[in-house]
């Protein structure tokens, strides 16, 4: 397991100290891995005292001529016996690091960790016979490479003292993996003839080789770059749980990479609510707990922000400046663990971080056999399966890539009750279309907008009582309508005739005036219209709650005017009425009125009210038409 804890582990760590580099090491088994991995050990230094005197003794008194790779053997012997501790990793240093080989090919484990993202290698050595050239082994290998999307890759031209150390000889194998590789997608760093039997270029240059230039084996190891660590890398906190004590509400989660502050501004995907980090705390599930100015990756933290913000589990925090992917498609390398295959069409539920969603394979690009490393055919993905897949969610998931951000560029398939799959994020095309889900199947989203012109939406006017939100919703509609398009108005005094009669002004009774306003707007959306909201909805509390109702196609319109202003106007004489006691609980006099702290878009309404109209009917249009809208019109 520790490979796992190592090539993630987030603390500190200079060139010299704590975290290791990971690599492993592949090849076709007769081309002498295990030979260069015995070498590796011991012309670094790494072998305990007296291990490789003792192997030679022994192999002496057997009347066995000394091999390298009886290292590994022991290694593998001590292992199973249970003396060597760590399980599957062998470790060398050299003047530039240290390095952990990481289990090589064929073992299913290994395959799965690191299909997975759980045990990560930074680099590759492959290893091909300098007599022999590519086997077919070695292109499987390589090609696994490439299906976990390793990019730092030297190959060890091995066994160069059988090719009598020939150089025209060294060059012909040289160009064919080049060649093969780069038509893979592998870019290679460096290709070293050596011969691990005898340690040349292993560490120092070979004396028998001096027509060759490059660097040695370990030279070219120590060029490759090591991955960020998640303490250097932008916040990333997907949201655990939400707790409310008294009136405070505190976030709970862990820091998959980064730090978080007191003072931070923090943005909340996927809805994109922006807080400021009022308190931080260590979070163990227990009171008391210390506080902090700063936690870092890999810590459990519970905070307060200055503003009560919507915010709900599987939210993903994020610097405003640094944000994950908003996507709803997108590719993925999967490790397939169930026994009944993954086929083309499934739907399942995908977990990253805290976050879940209904997901549909859309396609199946590539497979390979795992016992066999065979690329099969794409039509399904047995057990122990490697794959790389198209998989669509709904609704869209805040996400990184594997490659920029492992912790959360992965995640887990999920099948009823059980995990069936592992994957990791390879590429994501942030997202263009809506995808309000339709519950009629019989027409999709995608024929109403085609036969519309545009999607459908909601755009939330939310001001003061007397702002102008029903004046500019009805000459926006008008305008709309001229055009063509599916648009309608649901009016907060309107409904109150009908489906909210039974409602009054208290918060409560307001909370579910907002609540059914969302959810008819909605329906309404999902078929297809454009949905123009007026209604005061005073606290963003309402107002959140109607965007986690309604989704992607929501959007907050701030009508701007001062209480003055509005007071002056009184169309229909509520403020007099108020003032003088006769209404209670009226908005901006005996009821709060909290101005949207992010709008997507402010009317201002000292101007012009047609302005207004002619603001919203072009922001409507760039939003909502996806299509050209009838250009005749
Ligand atoms: S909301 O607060 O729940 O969003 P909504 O927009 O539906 O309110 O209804 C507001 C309208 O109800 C106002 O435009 C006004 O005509 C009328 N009204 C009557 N009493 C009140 C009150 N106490 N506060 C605000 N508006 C009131």
């Amino acid at each position: 397991m520790s490979a796992v804890a190592l090539a993630t582990a987030p603390k500190t760590a200079s060139l010299h100290s704590g975290r290791a580099f990971p690599i492993v090491i592949v090849g076709h088994v007769d081309h002498g891995k295990s030979t260069l991995v015995g070498r590796l050990l011991h012309d670094t230094d790494s072998l305990p005292t007296g291990k490789l005197e003792q192997l030679k003794a022994v192999s002496e008194k057997r009347g066995l001529e000394f091999e390298w790779s009886f290292l590994l053997d022991a290694l593998q012997v001590e292992r199973d016996q249970g003396i060597t501790v760590d399980t599957t990793q062998i470790w060398f240093t050299t003047r530039q690091r240290r390095y952990v080989i990481i289990d090589a090919p064929g073992h299913k484990e290994f395959l799965k960790n690191m299909v997975t993202g759980a045990a990560q290698a930074d680099a590759a050595i492959l290893v091909v016979d300098a007599a022999q050239g590519l086997a077919e082994q070695t292109r499987r290998h390589a090609y696994l490479l490439h299906l976990l999307g390793i990019r730092q890759v030297a190959v060890a031209v091995n066994k160069i003292d059988l090719i009598d150390h020939d150089p025209v000889k060294f060059q012909a194998v040289a160009d064919a993996v080049r060649k093969y590789l780069a038509d893979i997608g592998i870019q290679v760093q460096a290709i070293v003839p050596v011969s691990a039997r005898q340690g040349d270029n292993i560490v120092g240059p070979s004396p028998h080789t001096k027509w060759y230039q490059g660097p040695t084996l370990i030279g070219a190891l120590d060029a490759f770059a090591p991955r960020a660590l998640p303490v250097e890398q932008p916040l990333r906190l997907p949201v655990q749980d939400l707790y409310r004590y008294g009136d405070k509400r505190i976030v709970v989660g862990r820091i998959e990479s980064g730090q978080l502050r007191v003072g931070d501004r923090i943005r909340f995907a996927p809805l994109g609510r922006e807080a400021t980090v009022a308190t931080l705390e260590q979070w163990d599930g227990n009171v008391p707990r210390p506080l902090l100015t700063v936690a870092t990756a890999g810590e459990s933290v519970a905070f307060t922000l200055d503003e009560d913000v919507f915010v709900e589990r599987g939210a993903l925090a994020s610097p405003p400046d640094n944000r994950p992917l908003d996507a709803n498609r997108f590719t993925v390398r999967l490790f397939w663990l169930d026994k009944l295959p993954l086929r083309k069409n499934d739907r399942l539920t995908l977990k990253i971080g805290t976050a879940e969603r209904d997901a549909e394979v859309e396609s199946i690009v590539e497979t390979l056999d795992v016992e066999t490393l065979d690329s099969a055919s794409a039509q399904q993905i047995e057990r122990n399966g490697v794959a790389r897949v198209i998989l669509r969610v709904r609704p869209p998931l805040a996400l990184d890539l594997y490659e920029t951000l492992p912790r959360t560029g992965r995640g887990v398939l999920i099948r009823g009750p059980q995990i069936v799959g592992g994957l990791v994020i390879e590429s994501a095309a942030t997202r263009v279309s809506t995808d309000i889900t339709t519950v009629d199947t019989s027409v999709t989203v995608q024929e109403r907008i085609e036969m519309n012109g545009h999607r459908g939406g909601v755009v939330w006017m939310t001001g003061l009582s007397g702002a102008g939100k029903s004046t500019i919703a009805m000459a926006t509609q008008r305008l709309l309508f001229t055009r063509g398009r599916h648009v309608a108005v649901l009016d907060g005094d309107n409904l109150r005739h009908g489906l909210n009669r039974d409602l009054g002004f208290t918060d409560a009774d307001r909370m579910e005036n907002i609540r059914r306003l969302a959810e008819v707007a909605k329906l309404m959306a999902v078929n297809g219209s454009l949905v123009l909201v007026s209604a005061i909805s005073p606290l963003q509390k309402f107002r959140d709650m109607a965007r986690g109702i309604i989704g992607d196609d929501f959007r907050e319109i701030y009508v701007k005017a001062d209480l003055a202003t509005c007071e002056s106007r009184d169309p229909k004489g509520l403020y007099r009425r108020a003032r003088s006691g006769e209404i209670k609980n009226f908005t901006g006099i005996s009821a709060p009125y909290e101005a949207p702290t992010q709008p997507d878009l402010t009317l201002d309404t000292s101007k012009p009210l047609s302005l207004a109209v002619t603001i919203l009917v072009e922001y409507v249009e760039s939003i909502f038409g996806e299509l050209p809208w009838h250009p005749d019109i």
